[in-house]
């Protein structure tokens, strides 16, 4: 019996472990785990979604929570190279590109434990957002590379990474919205409103700028209603410069608390668009086919933009608010398409590599 461990963290991280964790369950030769270092911890950045996705809570739990990169990475490291000696895992999959990935990833290669990351590949080719490093650093250590979309292929290559240890299967997240979509009634009724998320550090830790964003969104959004479920890392600074009071006091906005996975997914869905600096949010209204504006200079899932329904704006007030408006008159790009492979059983690729892989190691 053959043991793997994946490791999940943050919010993102729960929408591509879960169909994992559930397409082992048909395998019996493996006992998964799921560890959760705690990274997130609010119930509804963690506990929510392994209720929607229907997870049972984590197999173990490492409670780091919150703090600065080194201090959360060097937790996490500490805390699950404790349960790898005990556990001695046949195999570490990590997930995305969060803290705890790489510390995990960097745990697992040191004691010789076969690593395999699933999203890896992705580049915005931006080393000062966290996440790039995180990437890189991961895929740097990573056995078994799997990857969601073409151009995660074409970097790994580039940097060197053998053709052999990359699979393209797919994408995990998408699993899960399909999943999920499938329990919602299949007509969808599009509202009249705009949702929001905002979390990047770049655009929500400097006051000034998150309130510069802000004021364009809702130029642009005219009289339009903006949901706008706030991520606790950008609470602080919208609370900070009196900008919370301001934007209740327009009757424009309605600021929720983070939303569970399926309260957020009906809202996108019911939505006319999306407005987002979000990875995960710019494929699943891909996916959805519903119009994305992405507030980043940059996107490691090219495809989004490329085939499916994204727009990727940057960050000038101008370009935002008139990006706004287009999505608020209805003027949307025609002929989006769902990148390949992203058809709900990528998972199920994944985890047919991994038996295989695992084979090939108890009988080489
Ligand atoms: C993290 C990931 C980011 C991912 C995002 C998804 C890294 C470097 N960043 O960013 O890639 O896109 O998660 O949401 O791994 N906090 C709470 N409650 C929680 C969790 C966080 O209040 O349950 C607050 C704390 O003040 C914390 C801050 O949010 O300091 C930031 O949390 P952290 O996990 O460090 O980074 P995120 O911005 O959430
Ligand atoms: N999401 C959610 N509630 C929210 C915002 C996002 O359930 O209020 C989901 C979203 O559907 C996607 C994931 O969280 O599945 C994306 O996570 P996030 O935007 O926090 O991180 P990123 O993808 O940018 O790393």
């Amino acid at each position: 019996m053959h043991t793997v461990i994946s490791v999940v963290g943050a919010r993102p991280n729960f929408m591509k472990a879960a169909p994992v964790k559930h397409a082992f369950e048909n395998v019996p030769s493996v006992r998964h785990l799921l560890v959760h270092t705690g990274q997130h911890y609010d119930p509804n950045m963690s506990e929510v979604f392994f209720r929607d996705l229907g997870m049972g809570a984590p197999d173990i739990f490492l409670g780091v929570g919150s703090g600065s990169h080194a201090t959360q990475t060097a937790k996490v490291m500490v805390e699950f190279e404790k349960i790898c000696l005990a556990e001695s895992p046949s195999m570490v999959i990590v997930y995305g590109d969060v803290n705890s990935t790489v510390a995990a990833a960097l745990v697992a290669t040191k004691l010789g434990i076969p690593l395999a990351h699933v999203e890896a590949g992705l580049r915005s080719f931006d080393r000062r957002m966290p996440e790039e490093i995180n990437r890189i650093a991961t895929d740097a250590i990573t056995d078994l590379f799997f990857v969601t979309e073409e151009s995660g292929r074409r970097n790994l290559l580039h940097d060197g990474v053998r053709a052999e240890k990359i699979n393209l299967v797919g994408n995990t997240m998408i699993d899960s919205l399909a999943r999920l979509c499938s329990t919602f009634p299949a007509e969808r009724v599009a509202g009249d409103y705009l949702v929001l998320t905002l979390h990047r550090p770049s655009n929500v830790d400097d006051p000034a700028m998150l309130v510069k964003l802000l004021r364009a969104i809702e130029e642009g959004a005219g009289e339009r209603e903006i949901r706008f479920p706030v991520h606790p890392r950008t609470e602080g600074a919208l609370k900070a410069s009196g900008e919370y009071d301001r934007l209740i006091g327009t009757g424009r906005w309605t600021l929720l608390p983070p939303a569970g996975y399926r309260e957020f997914i009906g809202l996108v869905r019911g939505s006319i668009g999306v407005v987002t600096d979000s990875g995960g949010v710019q494929e699943e209204t891909t996916w959805l086919g519903i119009p994305c504006i992405t507030l980043r200079e940059t996107t490691e899932r090219p495809s989004t933009v490329e085939q499916g329904t994204n727009h990727l704006i940057g960050v000038e007030p101008l370009m935002v608010l008139n990006a706004v408006a287009r999505i608020c008159r209805g003027d949307v790009r025609a002929g989006a398409t769902v990148p390949p492979l992203w058809d709900g059983d990528a998972a199920g690729r994944i985890v047919r590599a991994i038996v295989q892989y695992l084979q090939q190691v108890s009988h080489p």
